[in-house]
């Protein structure tokens, strides 16, 4: 386990020494060793955006969060062949199992997650990385990007698995409207960034970058998944679909991880650059809060117009309102909504940020042994 206070003191005497060392032997090759010493990176000189430093070299750490979460990411590994679907396969062919209402939910929520994941990795892939300068932040993104891999193929094993007509399901980001409109949101922010003419270095390029940064960790990830992972996980909890409720606990820990990271990036840019965070770019990002908040309200309404489940879409509203007011909360935005109870605290039991030590701790120990996580 890396010590990350011996370790800055090391780097420190490594770096005396070998300057030392260096300046002795300046005299005979000046020029080549003075280039040398210039190049070798300081922790002091990395950036998240707009850094000069070479992106190459992981080392020395500056940002340890990323890098942790990295480690975590990697500790938790999963794939989704991994996981039984015998039961939800009979259920689904059985008809009796789930009413007409379940089966609509099952089908819209599979309807967005098929490709929003695409969208996530896009982003990722194509788009944030090049504009970010720490080596370890890109450590964790090319680890993301993969899970979010892993997640398009979950999604995609439930389908095959349940019999599910995939070109209905895969299309349905075109042809359900209170999905598409999801994603025609996102679409403007994510083009951004995929723009190969899109740079950052002036005021405008940066705060588009964070707009979107903004945009895919609390919106994205932070907000648009919630509502689908609670109806999957309810169906769980009465003991229907639950090899896909498990699918769905194991993608909720990655996306949770996910998000933290993006509300971890954003904060940090904030730090290295306050002059982003102007009064009018903070009054932009309320309205793009609210507008989020709205769609996904429409969403909920559109995938259980009645209530199932013991939900309602009238709870998503207010659970809605909770998560909004947190995400604000995190990038440091003032509540946006009157203060909200969680109306799903079995949720909060896997979302919560203090929780996930501990979470992952069990499941690496479950994962070692060939179990399945428990929840109730
Ligand atoms: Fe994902
Ligand atoms: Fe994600």
């Amino acid at each position: 386990m890396i010590n990350w206070e011996d370790n800055a003191v090391n780097q420190s005497e490594k770096d005396n020494f070998l300057i030392d060392s260096m300046a002795n032997k300046i005299e005979q090759n000046p020029d080549e060793i003075k280039d040398g010493l210039v190049r070798r990176v300081k922790v002091e000189d990395k950036r998240i955006i707009n850094g000069g430093t070479d992106v190459n070299q992981l080392v020395p750490f500056k940002y340890k969060w990323a890098w942790e979460k990295y480690l975590s990411g990697c500790a938790n590994h999963w794939m989704p062949q991994e996981i039984n679907m015998s039961r939800d396969i009979a259920l689904w062919k059985s008809s009796d199992g789930l009413s007409e209402d379940e089966r609509r939910l099952v089908k819209r929520n599979l309807g967005f997650f098929v490709t929003a994941d695409s969208l996530a990795a896009n982003n990722i892939v194509l788009g944030t990385y090049r504009h970010i300068t720490a080596p370890e932040c890109r450590q964790y993104l090319l680890r993301q990007a993969f899970e979010e891999a892993i997640h398009t193929h979950a999604y995609q094993y439930i389908v095959e698995s349940l019999g599910l007509d995939e070109s209905e399901i895969f299309n349905a980001y075109h042809e359900i409207p209170s999905i598409r409109d999801k994603d025609e949101f996102l679409i403007p922010f994510i083009d951004t960034l995929t723009n190969p003419n899109f740079k950052t270095g002036t005021l405008d390029g940066d705060q588009q970058l964070l707009r979107s940064l903004i945009v895919f960790s609390c919106l994205m990830e932070g907000l648009f998944f919630y509502v689908g992972f609670v109806q999957i996980l309810a169906l769980g909890r009465q003991n229907k679909m639950t090899g896909s409720a498990e699918q769905y606990q194991y993608i909720l820990r990655d996306e949770s991880m996910h998000c933290n990271f993006g509300i971890d990036l954003v904060n940090t840019i904030k730090l290295e650059n306050p002059d982003l965070w102007t009064k009018q770019f903070k009054e932009e990002v309320v309205s793009i809060f609210h507008e989020a908040v709205s769609l996904e309200y429409r969403y909920a309404e559109d995938t259980m117009p009645r209530g199932i489940l013991g939900l309602n879409s009238s709870m998503f509203k207010t659970y809605l309102r909770f998560i909004a007011n947190r995400r604000a909360q995190q990038i440091g935005l003032p509540e946006l909504f009157d203060t909200e109870e969680n109306p799903f605290p079995w949720m909060a039991e896997m979302v919560d940020l203090k929780k996930e030590k501990n979470f992952f701790e069990t499941r690496v120990i479950d994962y070692q042994v060939g179990g399945a996580l428990q929840w109730d």
